[in-house]
């Protein structure tokens, strides 16, 4: 495959502190920067000539995105708004259909455009739904959240979940491009911010360890946030160069997302308490790093490493033994699996990842089990 050249245009200038940063990841162009990013979008849009433009947000990103995105790109200002509820329960099918009738209803042809401002749920359902629609119309994610900015908007997948099952039903599409402006992420809560945390920390641990250094070090202010934002983009964007389609080196970004999605489905089918995507993931990162331990020889003071920075940041998630029969048949469905067997990617050590490792019922259980007594020591 015919690897694109790597862009990368920084200049830091002390008194007015523009930096800018243009990775190619493939024939997607993705802008880092302050106000910088927006007259870029504007170029795009312009030049493409659109016959109409949507854009879809929630009730947050309406609020605290909107008005600063057409403030700055200021031929939005005619744009039609998509609205849909925040969260988790807005990726599903039923919500697809109805921006389909909206898009239907009002018209849109094939040259619409679809921009995507917020964070990973509206990155994945808008990419889906533009792809769709007509038999696809293009799409530009602005992503809102350290999620989506580190990680969803970035490598060319779209996705709904079915029956609470997650990104069961999707399809790689690529956006026209992505616009990262990390000051977006100055009105997200602390809870978020360290939900998105969670998949930067998933980015270190298969392929950096001197980026798990910096990130154990980091405080999390804003300034550490553009920081996070350009690292984790860059080894994510290296990582789909590589392998757009998931066929094998990719599968290295699904680690602590096979026990970390189940722990996902559950807390939604149960709906008692709402957690976060990387709440669940920085969760299933400590299970799978158990099973590395075990199976990949992955060294004991770097699976304690992992588990005590996790379990510093992250309140520990409830899960209790009787929810263990529900979490492994929710696995089944994993997307990973093949021929009927749990497919894992794991850690041999801190920086390096091993893909399609098969584990067995009991190894799930026994990580599992781990959790929940390192858990309880935390509680003590
Ligand atoms: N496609 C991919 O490669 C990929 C990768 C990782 C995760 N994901 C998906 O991403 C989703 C999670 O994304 P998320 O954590 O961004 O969730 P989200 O989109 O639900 O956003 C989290 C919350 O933050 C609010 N919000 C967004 N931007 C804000 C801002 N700037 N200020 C204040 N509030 C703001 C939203 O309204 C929402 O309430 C999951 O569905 C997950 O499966 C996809
Ligand atoms: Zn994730």
């Amino acid at each position: 495959m015919l690897i694109a050249p790597i862009f990368i245009i920084s200049f830091f200038l002390i008194d007015n502190p523009i930096f800018m940063n243009l990775l190619q990841l493939n024939d997607v162009n993705i802008f880092i920067g302050n106000e910088e990013v927006f007259p870029e979008l504007s170029d795009l849009i312009s030049k493409k000539k659109y016959s109409r433009i949507f854009i879809l947000v929630d009730e947050n990103t309406l609020q605290f995105c909107l008005p600063v995105l057409i403030n700055n790109c200021p031929l939005l200002k005619d744009a039609e708004i998509l609205e849909t509820e925040s969260g988790e329960q807005s990726k599903n099918i039923e919500i697809c259909v109805q921006l389909w009738n909206v898009l239907s209803e009002m018209t849109a042809d094939r040259n619409a455009l679809i921009v995507n401002l917020g964070g990973g749920v509206i990155c994945d359902l808008g990419g889906f739904v533009a792809s769709l629609y007509k038999r696809g119309i293009d799409f530009i994610n602005v992503p809102t959240t350290l999620l989506a900015q580190v990680d969803a908007a970035i490598g060319n997948k779209t996705g709904i979940d079915l029956n609470n099952l997650k990104n069961q039903i999707g399809l790689f599409a690529s956006p026209q491009g992505v616009f990262v402006y990390p000051h977006f992420l100055r009105t997200l809560g602390k809870k978020q911010i360290l939900s998105g945390f969670s998949e930067a920390l998933k980015h270190a641990l298969i392929s950096d360890k001197d980026y798990w250094k910096k990130l154990k070090k980091i405080k999390l202010a804003n300034s550490d946030l553009e920081e996070i934002v350009i690292e984790s983009i860059k080894i994510k964007k290296d990582i789909v160069e590589a392998d757009p389609l998931e066929k094998g080196k990719r599968k290295i970004l699904n680690f602590g997302h096979t026990i970390g999605h189940a722990i996902e489905t559950l807390f939604m089918e149960e709906g008692k308490e709402l957690l976060l995507h990387g709440e669940a993931i920085a969760a299933g990162i400590i299970c799978e790093a158990f099973i590395s331990y075990k199976k990949e020889g992955l060294d004991h003071s770097e699976l304690d490493d992992i588990c005590d920075f996790i379990f510093k940041k992250y309140k520990p998630v409830l899960i209790n033994e009787k929810s263990w029969k529900r979490l492994i048949e929710i696995m089944q469905n994993d997307k990973k699996n093949k021929n009927n067997q749990y497919n894992f990617t794991l850690l041999s050590s801190i920086g390096n990842a091993v893909i399609n490792r098969p584990c067995s019922e009991a190894m799930i259980k026994e990580a599992l089990k781990f959790y929940i007594l390192r858990s309880s020591i935390l509680k003590r």
